[in-house]
């Protein structure tokens, strides 16, 4: 049956609503480079797949034996009535049994070790390698994307690792043992099963190519589901008040159908190898029956030595199709080991540069000398941009919607790089100088307050995690936070939420200006919130502010007249360039843009 199912038009709806299809981002490595990479990852733990390795071999000549051990039973107890082997035999197989079960154990245990070993190194080095990247990585990278990556697709590594390349290997000595037992025991019989091996693994070549395909795709799907639900938690408060369940249902509905189509499409394929599989097998029992039984009835072979050849046969046709069945895993593991390296691989554009030297601590002044910068290379967003800001002031970046204040900030701690021109502090280049000693001078502020899903302490102690609990409470009292972090149920103890949901928009601000005051660097940036706060919340944030400016050099981008003044200097960006600057009242005087911005924005 064919489901009738098209990936190209799966939802009715679509006319209503373009919905796209996000691009993947992956290139293609050969199986030779994953497969190296992989060994890289499973190397330190080479002991351990060794010692598995080892067990799993006898537990695959234990297998042979197993089989073997039919043919005295059948010949010695059965036919010649045999009682001493009677009183031996179930003890050799009792032995049997026990080291079987014991080498089970060792190698099945060993093997889980190393693959959620591997699970946890990898995912631990992607975290790791995904805290290096700037900026753009993130805004090029959906965070449902990057979290399938670290979850799903590491998962499907691990399996094709520890339940698939590991297990393939038990399964390959299982079936040379119990070949060289059927060879051993009739090697006549032995050829003509051997003339219908070929046609089994023709249907395992052939598939796998498919599967590798599929397993791509499916795993490019998942991520686009993980993406659909990512934004959708994250932004159901929007959702809800444009009355978007309906759209976002669908939207999701088509996502999901995507990745529906494309798991169908596998799945068709893997109910299709095991018949085969099993129909090939019936084909050489049947003739084995025939051939074999003609040599019983002839008296040429012993119904014992048929009985075990029998039973190594079938034995032997497992770890065969076990074989078959490995290989759509291994595909899902390579195609995912490729994800995920490929994410590896993505170099940090911006990091230390070799010899860079420690930031000593700011003394004079921050000169942005003809800086450029354009996100991608693609539209210049700054031109050519000159600003000295010596110690201790306060300067207020101004100007409309998408001038490039924000972008201008982000420069300072290089959370992105300039293009060309230069940044320097105390006349060092800011790319002259590790970034960690760089951002430990600076503390931010930003336009959307970012607070973790943790307690009001932790949240502030990450400005300054060798702070004691004096300093953190006189940083919320400093940030005018203490009155209502008190009133919590539990006090600085209370957790918040995911982003501070249980806050309101004016006691988040208050804490993370609370975590940058705890953090005391001589740089501050400040970009001051656009969604309006009411009158009173709107005057503690206010008087949190004036105590995280203080002695500080700062860099504000104010939408409030209350900041301006407070400042010793505004410039007015707009289309990436300072196009005024002064005192409020010089602009003020000179009836410009300023003027224009002060009655519209700030009056
Ligand atoms: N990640 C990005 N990729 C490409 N272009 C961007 C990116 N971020 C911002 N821009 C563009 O850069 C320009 C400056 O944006 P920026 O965020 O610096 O403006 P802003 O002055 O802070 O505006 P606002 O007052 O609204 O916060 C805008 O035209 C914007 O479209
Ligand atoms: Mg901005």
């Amino acid at each position: 049956m064919r489901i009738a199912f098209s990936a190209n038009n799966p939802w009715p709806f679509t006319n209503q609503a373009n919905f796209t299809k996000p691009s993947s981002q992956c290139t293609t490595m050969t199986n030779k480079e994953i497969l190296n990479r992989l060994y890289q990852v499973i190397l330190p733990y080479k002991g351990k797949l060794i010692i598995s390795m080892l067990t799993m071999v006898v537990f695959s000549a234990l297998t042979s034996a197993q089989a073997w051990i039919l043919k005295p039973v059948i010949d010695d107890i059965f036919v010649n009535k045999d009682s001493s082997v009677l009183a031996l035999l179930p003890f050799a197989i009792i032995l049997i049994f026990l080291f079987k079960a014991i080498a089970y154990y060792v190698y099945t245990f060993l093997l889980q070790f190393v693959g959620q070993s591997i699970i946890r190194d990898m995912r631990t080095r992607l975290f790791t390698h995904i805290n290096t990247q700037p900026l753009s990585f993130f805004h090029e990278y959906p965070t449902g994307n990057l979290i399938s990556r670290i979850i799903s697709d590491v998962s499907q590594i691990q399996n094709a690792v520890s339940n698939a390349l590991v297990s393939s290997l038990r399964d390959f000595f299982q079936m040379i043992f119990l070949l060289a037992l059927v060879f051993y025991l009739n090697w006549k019989l032995a050829m003509f099963a051997f003339i219908i091996l070929p046609i089994a693994i023709f249907p395992i070549v052939t598939l796998g190519r498919r599967f590798r395909k599929l397993s791509t795709r499916t795993q490019e799907e998942t991520a686009n589901v993980s993406d659909r639900l990512y934004e959708n938690i994250t932004g159901n408060r929007i959702v809800k008040a444009f009355c978007r369940e309906d759209y976002e249902d669908k939207r999701f509905g088509f996502q999901i159908d995507r990745l529906f189509s494309v798991t169908i499409k596998d799945a068709r394929l893997r109910s299709l190898q095991h018949p085969i599989m099993e129909f090939i097998g019936g084909l050489a029992i049947a003739l084995i029956i025939w051939l074999g039984g003609k040599e019983v009835i002839a008296g040429s072979a012993t119904p014992g030595t048929f009985f075990s050849f029998l039973g190594a046969l079938i034995a032997a046709y497992e770890p065969v199709k076990a074989l078959s069945k490995i290989n759509p895993i291994i595909q899902r593991g390579l195609a995912s080991a490729n994800r995920v390296f490929t994410l590896m691989d993505i170099e940090p554009k911006i990091t230390d540069k070799e010899g860079a030297i420690s930031l000593p601590p700011f003394t004079r002044d921050i000169v942005f000398q003809d800086i450029c910068f354009s996100y991608d290379n693609e539209d210049q967003v700054i031109h050519n941009l000159n600003l000295t800001v010596p110690r201790g002031e306060a300067l207020a970046i101004v100007g409309s919607s998408g001038g490039g204040k924000t972008t201008l900030t982000n420069l300072i701690p290089r959370f992105l790089d300039i293009d060309s021109g230069s940044i320097a502090i105390d006349g060092k280049d800011i790319r002259d100088v590790t970034l960690a000693s760089l951002r430990q001078q600076i503390a931010i502020v930003t336009q959307q307050t970012i607070l973790f899903n943790d307690t009001v302490y932790n949240n502030i102690v990450y400005g300054d995690l060798e702070a004691s609990a004096e300093d953190v409470r006189n940083a919320a009292s400093a940030a005018f936070a203490l009155d209502f972090v008190e009133k919590l149920p539990k006090g600085f103890d209370t957790i918040i939420g995911e982003g501070g949901a249980r806050l309101s928009g004016g006691e988040r601000q208050r804490i993370s200006i609370a975590r940058a005051i705890l953090k005391n660097a001589p740089i501050l940036i400040l970009d001051e919130a656009t969604s309006a706060l009411d009158t009173e919340s709107e005057r503690e944030v206010q008087k949190a502010l004036e105590n995280l400016m203080k002695n500080k050099t700062t860099f504000v981008i104010a939408h409030r007249l209350s900041t301006i003044v407070n400042c010793d200097r505004i410039i007015v960006v707009k289309g990436g360039r300072i196009v005024e600057e002064g005192t409020h009242e010089e602009l003020l005087a000179r009836k410009g843009e300023y003027e224009l911005l002060y009655n519209m924005q700030f009056k």
